[in-house]
């Protein structure tokens, strides 16, 4: 029946073939960190098992702990076992794909070591390219940058063979900065090292199968991009809503909250990928210029009247799917006196004229009743409504287009339709495309498979360009400041609750 529909319909499956990376030394700095146990070594094991890694790939984690081989390869096989069953040949042949190098890579004297190492495994398994995979607290970024520099390490001539064309690239975590200054700062020191084209900055939100899927659906269905405007959008809204708190992560998230760590990055670039401009192709430059200049396009955070646009939150106990959750402030590790956000919810508007009027509302929360991520188009209601005398129509007679990122990634179309019967009832419908159900249950990859294969691949389509992350920064920065100086408070919400009571606020209703 798919097949006849589908010649019916003159639908067409069509998909770009993906290529395999190239033989590579992966140099992860931060080895045994949460993100490369529980991110990075699943996502290589599972481009391994898909035969999108090559298997000549050398894998060098950094790390200071000191491990025996057999201890350091059964952490292999348990994190690449997060992804994928990692009992079978497949596994032990990936596990001797990697090699530990002991170094503490913040001490400059330990670099000669590194250096050696790197040399070593190169010249043995012939590779001349370097991936660095920067996977280490935020804080350590400058300082490894300015070593892999200082130790000859950031071109691939230290290796003392002929290796035409090889490249050096680098793989930066977020939070890349902390505010404009330091995002800034960081850009320099990085880019007196390498030139923009070898650094791939991460969001991995970017890797999102749901997220690249906002580019297709826009530019091509043709149908939407006629209403896709000012004319006919009453407002957007991007919503990241965790059930977790903040798990083991209390000293990072203490100084970041929800701000830093969801809006700056996922939330603005969900939202500039919403609201683009059709870019001139789908290379990596054409897409981040016009991304680009929705961020720069977004009004001014307007300091003077704070609470217009800001509302922000922290949780207190309360109840998750029916377990009892501590308050925020007694998590392990967290000061009783914090007045970090969990919660934030900020309106902002984008000056131009594709926009120009439509409120964009970004939410992210911890401690919400369920995990749920989705962009919520709400277009204007009909011009002029003739059926208020049958049926009690209300003003909210709005079409809805629901993207759901995640979970049950897929995507519908909030309609109005007669309730069946005698009477003009009105009912709202949804017509829904689902990722699960349309592709038999097709697993989607994760983030990180895609972004690291592109990185391999030197694809930077979906890694932030410097200027990008500035013009992020540069608008959040004054919504921090106020936060820090206490300009918007930051009330108290039910773990487990919507958010503080914000019925109404912005003139929405984000209950
Ligand atoms: C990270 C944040 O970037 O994204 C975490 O630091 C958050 O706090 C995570 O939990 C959410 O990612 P995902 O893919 O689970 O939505």
């Amino acid at each position: 029946m798919k097949n006849l529909n589908d010649k019916i319909n003159g639908c067409a499956d069509t998909a770009k073939g993906v290529k395999a990376s190239g033989p590579c030394v992966i140099a992860i700095f931060g080895i045994t960190g949460d993100l490369a146990r529980k991110k990075i070594l699943p996502a290589l094991y599972n481009l391994f098992k898909t035969g999108l890694l090559n298997p000549r790939t050398r894998i060098v984690g950094i790390g200071r702990r000191k491990h025996s081989n057999i201890e350091y390869n059964e952490y292999i096989r348990s994190a690449a076992s997060e992804r994928a069953g990692a009992e079978d040949q497949s596994a032990a042949d990936f596990i001797a794909m990697n090699d530990y190098c002991c170094a503490d890579f913040n001490l400059p004297y330990e670099y000669a070591g590194i250096r050696d190492f790197l040399k070593k495994t190169a010249v043995k398994y012939k590779i001349c390219d370097f991936l660095y995979y920067l996977s280490t607290p935020p804080a350590d970024f400058e300082r490894i940058i300015e070593l892999i520099r200082d130790s000859g390490l950031s071109k691939p001539d230290f290796l003392d063979v002929s290796c035409a064309g090889a490249f050096v690239r680098v793989v930066i975590e977020k939070p890349y900065g902390y505010d404009i200054d330091s995002a800034r700062s960081l850009n320099r020191k990085v880019l007196s090292i390498f030139s923009e084209d070898q650094i791939y900055r991460i969001d991995h939100y970017l890797g999102k199968e749901t997220v690249q899927n906002i580019m297709i659906f826009r530019f091509i269905n043709g149908i939407f991009e006629p209403v896709w405007n000012q004319k006919y959008i009453d407002n957007v809204q991007i919503r990241v809503f965790e059930s977790e708190g903040i798990g083991g992560r209390a000293n990072y998230f203490d100084r970041s909250g929800i701000i830093r760590d969801i809006i700056q990055n996922h939330c603005l670039q969900m939202l500039s990928m919403i609201a683009m401009e059709p870019p001139a192709s789908m290379d990596a430059d054409s897409v981040r210029n016009e991304k680009l200049k929705v961020l720069q396009s977004i009004r001014p955070f307007d300091a003077s009247t704070p609470a217009s646009s800001l509302a922000a939150g922290q949780y207190a106990a309360g109840e998750i799917g029916g377990t009892t959750v501590p308050a925020y402030i007694d998590e392990s590790n967290i000061d009783k006196s914090s007045e970090t956000e969990t919660f934030a919810a900020i309106k902002l508007f984008i000056d131009n004229w594709r926009w120009a009027g439509v409120p964009f509302y970004l939410t992210a929360a911890k401690r919400m009743p369920e995990r749920l991520t989705e962009v919520i188009v709400t277009f204007k209601p009909a011009p002029h409504l003739i059926f208020n005398n049958f049926c009690h129509v209300s003003e909210q007679v709005s079409n809805k287009l629901v993207i759901r990122v995640q979970p049950d990634e897929g995507i519908s179309l909030k309609i109005f339709c007669k309730k069946p019967g005698f009477e003009m009832g009105l009912q709202t419908v949804s017509m829904n495309f689902n990722y699960s159900s349309s592709f038999d249950g097709a697993v989607l990859p994760e983030a990180y498979e895609r972004l690291i294969l592109d990185a391999l691949n030197g694809d930077a389509t979906l890694f932030m360009r410097s200027d990008e992350i500035e013009a992020a920064w540069g608008y959040i920065t004054p919504i921090l400041n106020c936060l820090k100086n206490r300009e918007v408070k930051v009330k108290k919400y039910a773990a487990g609750s919507l958010g503080p009571d914000l019925c109404g606020f912005f003139g929405l209703n984000i209950c």
